[in-house]
């Protein structure tokens, strides 16, 4: 899931920056579980009396929530480290509290307060209710004040599950709600397993709780988020779709979206219940990894081309308007040219309308690890590009036949250019720019579209 933050504000904020508290910046990086989770902390923290800083060289406490999926990710984190460090004393400035949280601190937990770039406290994904105390007592400049207990706290708990305060986070119009954490796969690569841990539910009545919290507070959209939210279940009755139903119930909700759904767990009810709700927005972010049958089993993704291939064509038939994105990984161990031909081969099939590929990234002590990782760097650099190309050689097909098409949307912010237009998402999660004088943030339009940019379209404001 690393891959849906682009676009999206950090809007991660503790408390009115006019609080007396210690000031704390949040620096978000990785996958949208992290985004949520970064507002659960700003939550935390603003409810103890913490204030926001608006910039990390104006903050007392700099926390970095991180993401291990690939070792590029750790490194990105160590050298922001040193930055942030080098750059107040050059400038004469007092030391920030330095915090690492997420799955990089489950991952090496106390490694992070030793060597050069040690930080300050480590506090791993299960553990955030315990920042308040411990920045308490990192930041009093009280002597008598609390004392710094234990600052790598980490490992995993069943009782703990975030709840993000709904005023903090219109992102994208969206609003995101984590119905559970963890995964129960063995994805051979991954590493989530292990920083995350097992698959734990969020109380289905804590779920609409809290998105009748987020409707109250003027939310119309969520997207309800995990590692496999197509997994979901509670007790015999109750799993993903019937979950739908439940959410689609809460009235003044318009729009739901979800992320990442595994392919195997797509089962054919849940996609008639996505195409029977009109509130269920029709687009499957559902990772391929790759197309070849050897690669999937090595990787022990448990399903097979044909039936991944399937899924679509079945999605296709059933859900109208449905689009898809994946993640795809390229060179993964002992992956040959053929392999690699038929992950092409699935690309020009679906026809994605975005995917994010990687090349593989050894992580330690995951299964993957004990295989050789035998596909050398220029090689799987190649075989990205390759991959890249082709998928932009089959979007420009896609997009030049939506040339003249109406669609209906919503305006989900201003646009970054040109000056005065605004961002139009339609359910499809289609992004168009439309030049929108007088166009708010939730109101419903109509466009027609008139040309493309990479994955954003433009359109006109239909009358
Ligand atoms: N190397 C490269 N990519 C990886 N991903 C997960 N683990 C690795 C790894 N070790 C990719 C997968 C996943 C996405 C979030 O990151 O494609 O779906
Ligand atoms: Fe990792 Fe596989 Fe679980 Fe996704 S399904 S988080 S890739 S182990």
């Amino acid at each position: 899931m690393a891959s849906f933050q682009d676009g999206l504000p950090d809007l991660t904020a503790c408390g009115p920056a006019t609080s007396a508290g210690p000031r704390v910046y949040i620096e978000t990086y990785g996958c949208q579980m992290n985004v949520y989770d970064s507002q659960a902390i700003g939550g935390l923290l603003g409810r103890d009396g913490f204030a926001s800083a608006a910039r990390e060289d104006e903050a007392d406490v700099v926390l970095l929530n991180t993401c291990s999926v690939r070792d590029h990710a750790e490194h990105k984190i160590l050298s922001r480290v040193g930055e942030i460090r080098a750059d107040r004393r050059a400038r004469g400035l007092a030391q920030p509290v330095i915090g690492i949280c997420g799955c990089m601190a489950e991952r090496l937990g106390d490694e992070l307060r030793k060597g050069g770039q040690a930080v300050d406290l480590v506090v791993g994904v299960d553990n955030y209710d315990t920042l308040p105390g411990l920045l308490r007592g990192l930041t009093d400049p009280d002597p008598a004040g609390p004392a710094a207990g234990g600052r790598t706290v980490t490992g995993h708990r069943d009782d703990q599950h975030y709840v993000a305060p709904p005023e903090l986070y219109p992102v994208n119009n969206s609003h995101l709600v984590t119905i559970h954490k963890g995964c129960d796969y063995k994805c051979t690569y991954c590493i989530v397993p292990m920083t995350r841990g097992p698959q734990r539910e969020k109380h289905p009545d804590t779920i609409l709780d809290e998105i009748a919290g987020i409707v109250a507070a003027g939310g119309r959209e969520v997207t309800l988020l995990g590692q496999n939210v197509t997994a979901w279940r509670w007790g015999a009755d109750l799993d993903f779709a019937a979950l739908l139903d439940l959410v689609a119930g809460i009235d003044g909700l318009e729009r739901i979206r979800f992320l990442t759904g595994h392919p195997r767990d797509m089962h054919r009810h849940t996609m008639a219940t996505i195409a029977r709700l009109g509130k269920v927005c029709p687009w499957l972010h559902v990772p391929a990894q790759s197309g070849s049958d050897r690669v999937l089993r090595r990787m022990k993704r448990l399903y097979t081309r044909a039936e991944y291939l399937a899924m679509v064509d079945h999605a296709r038939a059933v859900i109208p308007d449905v689009t898809f994105s994946s993640d795809f990984i390229v060179g993964f161990p002992g992956e040959t040219e053929k392999d690699f031909q038929q992950t092409l081969e699935v690309v020009r099939y679906v026809k994605y309308d975005q995917i994010f590929s990687f090349k593989y990234s050894e992580r330690p002590g995951v299964p993957a690890a004990r295989l050789a990782d035998d596909v050398p760097t220029p090689e799987k650099k190649r075989r990205l590009a390759e991959l890249m190309a082709v998928q932009d050689e089959v979007w420009q097909g896609v997009a030049s036949a939506c040339l003249g098409q109406s669609w209906q949307g919503v305006v989900e912010s201003a646009a970054r250019r040109p000056a005065g237009a605004v961002r139009v998402r339609t359910a499809s999660n289609r992004k168009v720019v439309v030049q929108g004088t007088g166009l708010e943030i939730g109101q419903h339009v109509g466009v027609r579209v008139t040309g493309f940019r990479n994955t954003t379209f433009t359109g006109e404001r239909l009358a």
